[in-house]
């Protein structure tokens, strides 16, 4: 752009800011994940934190004095990979006089704390089943309230002894947010029934096995350059009888490997790699798994645990099968649809690849010879077969640690493209530490910072952040992608006390941190110009920065006051080239004690207005404020 030889500048990185999203909080079953049914397919098992089994949420049910037995079985189950089924062994049904509604023997499902539906929104129902006596069953299939009102039901006739699906659609008359489903068998026989589930048909973008609407719009909102997935340490696990293994998680849900959660509940993986990958190409963000590199979370591998082998990392004469999982995941991903991997991407419903071009290795660890020897040849392995794929390390858990000195030794002896650097803190350390990547060494391994956040949700550390932000804009040039975390924390369902979106099964609250992450997110630029705004350099509370966007032309100013009064801001824009007389203002304020609720959640954000432009003007950036301007170019 002839805007920026003129002004000067440097080029930053056109994908800083993106998201981190983890399994944790339920932020994936029970979270973004739209099934409504919990533990569908009877895999639950006890954790550390939980006395579950897999009967839990499931309520047994006999209407209209029937009896029967259930039981879990694992004899022929659809797919090694999902063993448990529920049998449902229907004695006797009742017909006897005066006793209303159906009569049968069936289990009921009130999913995570209630079912959430909308009066006349389909909800598609699916389940496996085989008949385990000679006869059909007739199985009755219903949303219901917690009095028993039937909102919508539907019927299913059994057809055969082997694993079948069995589909139906259900359109409840009346809204009501606590409804439960109800599988009714209404006669006699035995049957085997597994991965029972409902989804909403209204997902985000429609998509089937997709994702909760709202949730996943208000992260389509914040236009991330990239997401970051499956987590954090739910990637690596607390031992390998829990690493993520990204293979077991695609492919038809009834033969995806559930296990239990590192964060001490469940996952089904039905929100898998595939739908990581498609929700990032649905909301234009790039892809950025981060694999375990062999060894467990901070070599952990408990036998306390529960299902714990004690084993922490991958042998090495295993090591040669777990690169090519990782090898294997770049061709899932990228290549044609007639390659081995690529055809599974194909039969998922993606033949064009999808342009994978961030992998991340590690995450958090601690820089052991045990995880040193793994991720080297990992990572060499990578480097060799696909130069093109720029690899992310990692750097441990703290900013001044141990394994961060060593983590970057590493990274550099190895010639690691970009680490991971990890931060939880005090709001006060990200405005004393803002210019702690000017120092940082350019044309060397580049930064990712993959998770940081002050300790709170209030707008003083919201706005602390903010602070920060504009100094990863002005070492773009060296931090390449940058995301707050953790993302989604369900109420009452959290492991992690600050978090930026807190949510329930039926509303959404942004905190004044989503809305900081939003309005840098959605308002990046691939350029850094340092001489359009003047602020007083001796106040610590004052930050700023200017940007421009190379596909649009737009010049973002962003301002940031942390103190408690209004300060003065002089902002020039000569050597800009024409820009437009109006631009779009939205400037975030309130009390640093401020902070938004799930009953309250608009106590702060952001106000937007059109406000006029002259090539220098003066800015009154508010107390405890971040302002930021977009100025289109002509
Ligand atoms: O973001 C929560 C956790 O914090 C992540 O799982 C881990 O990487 C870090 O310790």
């Amino acid at each position: 752009l002839t805007i920026q030889a003129a002004k000067g500048g440097k080029k930053i990185s056109p994908d800083l800011f993106g998201l981190f999203f983890e399994d944790i909080n339920y932020s994936a079953d029970g979270g973004l994940y739209a099934e409504l049914v919990q533990n569908r397919s009877f895999e639950y098992n006890p954790t550390e934190r939980r006395e579950w089994n897999p009967y839990s949420f499931w309520e047994y049910i006999t209407p209209g004095f029937s009896y029967g037995k259930i039981s879990v079985e694992t004899s022929s189950p659809i797919h090694p990979n999902n063993p448990h089924y529920m049998v449902l062994d229907i004695e006797h049904v009742g017909h006897e006089a005066n006793t209303p509604g159906l009569s049968g023997v069936g289990i009921k499902n009130s999913g995570f704390s209630g079912m959430v539906v909308k009066a006349g929104d389909k909800y598609n129902f699916s389940m496996f089943a085989r008949q385990l006596s000679k006869e059909p069953i007739e199985l009755n299939i219903s949303l219901q309230t917690p009095k028993g009102k039937v909102l919508a039901e539907t019927k299913i006739s059994t057809s055969t002894d082997s694993w079948n699906k069995y589909t139906a659609s259900l359109t409840p008359t009346e809204s009501n947010d606590t409804v439960s489903l109800v599988v009714l068998a209404t006669t006699k026989g035995k049957l085997a029934m597994d991965v029972i589930s409902l989804f909403p048909e209204k997902t985000f973008k429609n998509r089937p096995n997709g994702l909760r609407a709202d949730l996943a719009q208000l992260l389509a909102d914040m236009k991330p350059r990239f997401i970051r997935f499956p987590g954090g340490c739910l990637s690596h696990g607390d031992g390998l009888e829990n690493m993520y293994r990204w293979k077991n998680t695609i492919g038809p849900i009834e033969q995806r490997k559930e296990q239990r959660n590192i964060w001490g509940y469940h996952q089904t993986t039905g929100l898998g790699y595939f739908e990581y990958f498609q929700f990032c190409e649905d909301i234009g963000a790039k892809p950025l798994p981060v694999l375990p590199a062999a060894v467990s979370c901070q070599n952990s591998g408990g036998t306390w645990r529960v299902g714990g082998t004690g084993q922490k990392a991958i042998p090495m004469d295993e090591m040669q099968d777990y690169i090519q999982e990782v090898l294997d995941l770049i061709e899932w991903a990228n290549a044609p649809a007639t390659s081995t991997w690529g055809a599974k991407r194909a039969a998922a419903g993606h033949p064009a690849p999808f342009n994978l071009q961030y992998v991340g290795i590690g995450n958090e660890d601690k820089i052991t010879p045990e995880f040193e020897e793994r991720f080297k040849i990992i990572f060499n392995a990578v480097k060799a077969k696909h130069p093109e794929i720029t690899v992310v390390g990692t750097v441990g858990p703290s900013p001044d640690g141990e394994d961060f000195t060593k983590g970057w030794k590493l990274a550099d002896d190895l010639k690691v493209p970009v680490v991971d650097e990890h931060y939880y803190t005090d709001p006060n350390w990200f405005i004393s530490h803002q210019n702690r990547y000017d120092s940082y060494k350019r044309n060397a391994t580049e930064v990712y910072l993959g998770e940081y956040a002050s300790w709170g949700n209030k707008m003083r550390n919201a706005i602390s952040e903010a602070a920060y932000m504009t100094a990863l804009e002005r070492n773009g040039d060296v931090v390449r992608m940058a995301s707050y975390a953790p993302l989604l924390a369900k109420k009452d369902f959290t492991q992690w006390k600050t978090d930026m979106i807190f949510f329930d099964n039926t509303r959404i609250n942004p905190t004044p941190n989503y809305y900081v992450q939003k309005m840098f997110s959605a308002n990046q630029g691939d350029y850094y110009f340092d001489n359009v705004i003047q602020k007083d350099e001796k106040d610590a509370n004052l930050a700023a920065s200017c940007v421009q966007d190379s596909k649009t032309g737009d010049i973002i100013l962003k301002m940031v006051n942390f103190g408690s009064e209004s300060k003065p801001m002089k902002i020039n824009l000569k050597g800009l080239g024409n820009v437009s007389s109006k631009a779009e203002q939205n400037v975030l304020t309130g009390d640093a004690e401020a902070e938004n609720t799930l009953e309250n959640p608009q106590v702060v954000v952001p106000i937007k207005s059109i406000v006029k432009i002259k090539k220098a003007f003066d800015y009154s950036a508010p107390a405890m404020s971040l302002t930021v301007i977009r100025i289109k170019t002509k």
